[in-house]
């Protein structure tokens, strides 16, 4: 049986939350007050997320007001970009002028282009430190990028500081590294927005996922459905204005996680969670009427006229103009708690709506529910379930692992960055349980369901869901620190995973996450210093 969760949600809460979820595994390895504090890491060892190898050897180079940042020879735009956004990240910490010259030669930041680099991959690097300079060397200028986030790392968090000597060689375990927001329980705007996407690039985090839609509000302007952002987006959870995204802003925003290397992946939930597209437009309906604007939590009470072909023209006209303004491959079509739409529906509205993606040249990519229909070859499949999600549902998202659809892992219980940390956390909800830094952590991607095998697992993803959450404080005091672990899960070697060294490498961040004035949750097993 299916339970609309945000209901069950709300009780929970006015029931004072259930009994935290219990971490049962050793606790030897937490700080407890009295304890030593833990050895200071050096710079080598506080990496996050870590990785695949790291050594320290012999002198530095020390930043200087001459340094430069040289882009190379070949003369590649994108390489002069990354040596220009890089520039920018850290003429702010260290003081410095920092000018970015073409060239390889000479002392500096060296970025080289190196189609050959091996073991690198698409978004792999090498970073060498000595005194004559740092250089960082990539076959990509997405890996130039993520060697240049290492870089910052291994700088003072102020000052101009030296790069201890050594080498970094990464390449992430994963290709999808997400975070979601949920813009339509509450607005936010671009420039938050953008924000997150600076913050989590630094993490190598690598996709952005919008949550545009929903019963309570339609965040991105449709020129064929123009109601749809101007009447569906005047709302949103407790009643506030709303609001929604021009085109334009909207291109804005994913041009601008494009310069840093973050791929934006939209989403229309449908066929449920539409009441705000059913507001707007009657004609959605099956009865005629238009809908009245919701504003509470409630879900799976609304359904697109399954039978209606009116219906479709819908879909193909928002998905066409979404694909439109989106570089990246993938179209999000919801597909979850569709709980209003009888399943024989549900299947055949599904079939339709993933043609249409295909139809722009798209992939799909939905809410694990699909795999209770019929997954499209190659759409990806968005596992949201949790430690008592039904065996049944489980094994459907095997079976269609088995039959070739990638997984993006998405554990309500560890990755749902809206649920409390603990019974004093204010904002967040509790319908999974509390979710403290160390749950959201401990757990392994690649054999974390039974018959999804690590090489069916396309990555990792934290969605921020935002019934609860209004202003940037409480956002970020539930994404952070935990975000960071989805950071890591996503992109380390499976050895270099643990609790001990995690907690240790997450505390020596937290006087970046100040510089930044990011507000994050002192968890009380990390170090913090
Ligand atoms: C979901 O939380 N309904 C995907």
């Amino acid at each position: 049986m299916r339970v609309p969760r945000r209901t069950l949600a709300a009780l929970l809460v006015l029931a004072a939350a259930p009994a935290a979820v219990s971490c049962t595994a050793a606790h030897g390895d937490d700080a407890r007050p009295g304890d030593e504090p833990p050895a200071a890491l050096a710079p080598y060892e506080r990496l996050l997320p870590a990785p695949v190898s790291a050594r320290a050897q012999g002198p530095g180079y020390a930043f200087g007001p001459g340094t430069v940042i040289r882009t190379g020879l070949t003369q590649d735009e994108e390489v002069r970009r990354v040596g220009e956004l890089l520039a920018e990240q850290l003429r702010g910490p260290s003081g410095l002028p920092l000018p970015v010259v073409g060239g390889a030669d000479g002392d500096g930041i060296r970025l080289r282009l190196d189609e050959g680099a091996e073991g690198a991959g698409e978004e792999g690097y090498r970073l060498e430190s000595g005194p004559g300079g740092v250089t960082l060397t990539a076959r990509t200028p997405a890996g130039l990028f993520h060697a240049g986030q290492t870089l910052r790392q291994l700088l003072p968090v102020s000052g101009p500081g030296t790069v201890p000597g050594g080498t970094v060689t990464d390449a992430p375990r994963f290709a999808y590294r997400g975070a979601m927001v949920d813009v339509a329980r509450h607005f936010f705007t671009v420039e938050q927005v953008k924000r997150y996407v600076d913050q989590l690039a630094q993490y190598k985090v690598n996709t952005l996922h919008l949550h545009l839609t929903d019963d309570q509000g339609w965040r991105i302007a449709i020129d064929s459905w123009p109601k749809l952002a101007r009447t569906g987006g005047a709302g949103q959870v407790g009643g506030g204005p709303g609001g929604y995204w021009t085109k334009e802003q909207y291109r804005e925003l994913v041009a601008y996680a494009g310069e840093r290397y973050v791929d934006v992946v939209p989403e229309i939930d449908m066929p449920g969670h539409v009441n705000a597209a059913q507001s707007a437009y009657a004609e959605l309906n099956c009865d005629g009427k238009a809908r009245e604007p919701y504003t509470g939590i409630k879900v799976g009470f609304s359904s697109l006229c399954v039978g209606e072909e009116r219906t479709y023209e819908f879909i193909d006209q928002v998905l066409g103009e979404l694909a439109e303004l989106t570089p990246g491959k993938y179209l999000h079509i919801g597909g979850d708690e569709a709980n209003s739409t009888p399943a024989a529906d549900y299947a055949a509205f599904m079939d339709r709506a993933q043609a249409v993606v295909a139809k722009h040249g798209k992939t799909v990519v939905a809410w694990h529910q699909l795999a209770t229909a019929r997954p499209a070859k190659g759409a990806v499949l968005q596992y949201w379930g949790h430690d008592r999600t039904p065996a049944a549902e489980k094994a459907a998202v095997a079976a269609a692992a088995k039959a070739g659809n990638p997984v993006i892992l998405s554990p309500a219980d560890r990755l749902y960055l809206d649920m409390k940390y603990e019974k004093a956390t204010k904002p967040g909800l509790a319908w999974t349980g509390y979710v403290p830094v160390k749950r959201a952590y401990s757990w392994d991607p690649g054999s974390y369901l039974n018959g999804v095998p690590e090489s069916a697992v396309l990555g990792v993803e934290a969605p921020l869901w935002t019934e609860t959450i209004a202003a940037r404080g409480d956002w970020e005091l539930m994404a952070y620190p935990r975000v960071l672990g989805l950071a890591e899960l996503g992109w380390s070697p499976a050895g270099a995973l643990g609790w001990d060294g995690y907690r240790r490498r997450l505390a020596a961040q937290g006087p970046r996450l100040d510089a930044q004035d990011i507000a994050y949750y002192r968890a009380p097993d990390v170090p913090w210093s």
